[in-house]
């Protein structure tokens, strides 16, 4: 198969890169970063990147930011930061690539464990990866031409501990390559409309 995978550079994103590439071709996109330049905040830009890669069979997208603030000083434009970033960044990337997607197609968005299992400051991450799990089992039973689309969400992954893991105490943290196993099962399954929570 042919897969784009946006995020293909960063932490979660190269664990599951390393995994799919074992047995697919692989297009990895950023801002910055991988084989095409791609914002997921611009639909224009997500446009021009499907036209760059062509036909394709599977997107996984393991990108998107959210604010995190204590729940009692967030204000809307915080909560817009993730709305716009993780939430409406990863829709488009599924609504503007349904145009250039091959039958039999799939897409995989990454939300996470918050929307389950709240933390402090996490008001808006868990709003956003709540509503991404909904949108991939809503959207998964209109899809057309045999198109599928799951959601994977991880909990802290053990290579992102340094960085956050004082937010996380009394969270089990799961290695990157473990959860890049679910993307493989989104991908190379017959599942739609799941949500693999792998924690
Ligand atoms: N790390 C964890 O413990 C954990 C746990 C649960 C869920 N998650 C979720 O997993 C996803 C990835 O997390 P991560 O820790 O792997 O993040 P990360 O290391 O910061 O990587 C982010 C990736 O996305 C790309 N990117 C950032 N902004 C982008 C944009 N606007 N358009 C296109 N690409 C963009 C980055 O490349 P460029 O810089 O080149 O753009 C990079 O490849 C996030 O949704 C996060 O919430 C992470």
């Amino acid at each position: 198969m042919k897969i784009i995978a946006v995020g293909g550079t960063g932490t979660l994103g190269t664990a599951v890169v390393k995994e799919l590439s074992k047995r697919h071709s692989v297009v990895t996109a950023g801002r910055n970063s991988g084989d095409v330049r791609v914002d997921i905040t611009d639909a224009k830009s997500i446009e021009k990147m499907y036209q760059e890669v062509g036909k394709f069979d599977a997107v996984v997208s393991t990108t998107g930011n959210v604010h995190f603030g204590e729940f009692t000083k967030m204000t809307s434009e915080n909560y817009f930061v993730g709305l716009n970033n993780k939430l409406m960044g990863q829709v488009n990337l599924v609504i503007v690539g349904l145009r250039y997607i091959n039958n039999n197609g799939s897409f995989t968005l990454t939300s996470g464990m918050l929307s389950d299992d709240p933390i402090r400051n996490g008001s808006s991450a868990a709003m956003v990866n709540g509503a991404i799990d909904s949108f991939a089992i809503a959207s998964a039973i209109e899809m057309p031409r045999g198109i599928r689309i799951n959601a994977v969400s991880p909990t802290i992954l053990t290579e992102s501990v340094d960085a956050y893991g004082d937010y996380f105490i009394g969270f089990a943290p799961v290695g990157a390559a473990r959860v890049a196993v679910a993307y493989s099962k989104s991908i190379e399954g017959a599942q739609t409309g799941q949500v693999y929570r792998v924690w």
